[in-house]
């Protein structure tokens, strides 16, 4: 299958950009990044970042916040210190933050952490292509350019100052979500459906889901569906269907279809991945589709009650069940 529709993160292959954060005092390099995705469109959507993060001994917490842009983080193993609003708790695998314009936060890595993000509205990554190209090939005037801080108006970082923070649970602090305590959970034949992100939280452009789909829970896609999508396998394996082509995704793996593809779904194992787009206004249709089918059997089974529904939401899955 071709590279940028399944993408698997640990492929070098797939690695568009690689910087490191620059050493601290005592010499430590805190962040591997590898850039996986660069934005698209009008709310700079897709933009996805891997990293690996390592334990500084002279890098303490400090928190700060940025006034545009939304990133959600996926925890992918090791574990770390989250500081947000004055409070801190430990997170490890499985965990994910969602953190919006304005909500102050910062990390401390205990150990070699992997962390991948997702970002929306984010400028920062904007002149990523660039600022690499001239290091990689004028690396002494890319020096000269950091020294001299060049403004590429992409700086929206608000350092705060040190406080003491209260350590707390997880659940305690807003940003951090967990598949364990989803903000809605919806269960169907094959499948339960958990919004990790709500609409709300990305000035109403996009929601973030988590799929929990049984062995030979399938779900087939319109055709020439208007939006694009974007997939995260976290576990077991998917066998897709985009164009003409078939693949598996596994997990650590993007899956990335272009808008107009045909596309179809069937889970080989018990598996987990999440709806990165999330360009369906998937709550409203899912609240409607099930209140339809507890209160209203007979409106159910109306195709054109069906249709309705999926036209005002932005729903183009054709079929799904196991
Ligand atoms: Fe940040």
């Amino acid at each position: 299958m071709e590279k940028r529709i399944l993408i698997d993160l640990n492929d070098k292959a797939n690695w568009l950009y690689e910087s490191t954060s620059p050493p601290t005092p005592a010499g430590h390099i805190v962040e591997e990044n590898r850039v996986i995705l660069m934005p698209e469109g009008e709310h700079r959507l897709f933009a996805f970042t891997d990293a690996v993060m390592h334990y500084a001994p002279d890098m303490g917490a400090f928190e700060h916040e940025h006034h545009h842009g939304f990133e959600t983080f996926f925890v992918d193993s090791g574990s770390m210190e989250f500081y947000s609003l004055g409070q801190y708790c430990e997170l490890k695998k499985g965990d994910i933050i969602h953190i919006q314009p304005y909500i102050t936060h910062g990390m401390v890595f205990h150990e070699d952490t992997r962390y991948r993000g997702i970002f929306q509205d984010w400028s920062v990554i904007d002149n990523f292509a660039e600022t690499y190209e001239l290091k990689r090939r004028c690396p002494e005037d890319a020096a000269k350019m950091a020294e001299k801080g060049v403004n590429m108006g992409e700086m929206d970082m608000f350092i705060l100052e040190r406080a003491n923070c209260e350590k707390v649970e997880p659940e305690q602090i807003s940003a951090v979500r967990n598949p364990s305590r989803p903000l809605k959970q919806f269960k169907f034949d094959g499948v339960t459906l958990k919004m990790m992100v709500g609409r709300w939280e990305t000035n109403g452009v996009r929601e973030i889901w988590r799929a929990e789909m049984e062995k030979g829970f399938h779900a087939e896609w319109l055709d020439f569906p208007t939006n694009p999508e974007l997939f995260y396998v976290t576990e077991g394996n998917v066998k897709f269907k985009v164009y003409d082509e078939e693949f598996t995704a596994y997990p650590d793996c993007l899956v990335k279809i272009p808008k107009l593809a045909p596309h179809s779904i069937v889970a080989e194992s018990n598996a987990a991945m999440y709806d990165l787009a999330g360009l369906t206004c998937w709550y409203d249709f899912l609240h409607d589709y099930d209140a339809l089918h507890t209160n209203s059997p007979e409106r159910a089974k109306d195709a054109e009650v069906i249709k309705a529904l999926k036209a005002k939401t932005g729903c183009f899955i054709k079929s799904f069940g196991k």
